[in-house]
């Protein structure tokens, strides 16, 4: 292989690669809406991600897979526990914390937060994501 023909094959792989990595990335960008919904970002989804953030969660919890692995992952907590049961799992950690051996820690969660959180998990169990993370339980 000559200097020049190997020069040639580097600038042009790399052009038809950049191509397809623009292609795909406008793609995935363009298909978010469809995913997740922003039309049902009401301010109760948005308050429970401020009460999220503000108690720092993803310390424990994953989001998608997001975060840490101490304790269960949250996308798709509506799925398993149910509107109902993820309530109250959040009333009763906001008096005396959650859970027997790896305790979740008491959080003063108010009514409003409480109601954001579950509306938050709601939004958040609605996004399209290929059925990622793969945990299902029982
Ligand atoms: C210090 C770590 C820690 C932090 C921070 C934490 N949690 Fe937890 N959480 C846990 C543990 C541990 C469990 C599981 C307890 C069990 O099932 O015995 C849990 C369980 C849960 C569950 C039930 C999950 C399920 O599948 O049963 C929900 C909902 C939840 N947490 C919400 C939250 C929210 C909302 C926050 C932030 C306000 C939060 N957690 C912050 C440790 C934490």
């Amino acid at each position: 292989m000559t200097r020049d023909s190997a020069r040639n094959i580097f600038v042009g792989g790399t052009l038809v690669v950049s191509v397809i990595f623009l292609v795909m990335t406008y793609l995935s960008h363009a298909s978010y809406p469809e995913r997740t919904h922003p039309e049902n970002l009401t301010e109760e989804v948005v308050w429970g991600k401020h009460v999220w953030e503000k108690h720092a969660c993803i310390n424990c919890h994953t989001l998608l897979g997001e975060g840490a692995y101490y304790a269960p992952e949250l996308g798709n907590v509506i799925a398993r526990r149910g509107v109902e049961g993820t309530r109250f799992i959040l009333e009763t950690s906001a008096k005396q914390g959650w859970g027997q051996t790896r305790k979740m820690p008491q959080f003063d969660l108010s009514e409003k937060d409480i109601t954001g959180l579950v509306e938050f998990f709601i939004w958040m169990g609605n996004v399209d994501t290929n059925n990622w993370p793969p945990n299902i339980e029982g």
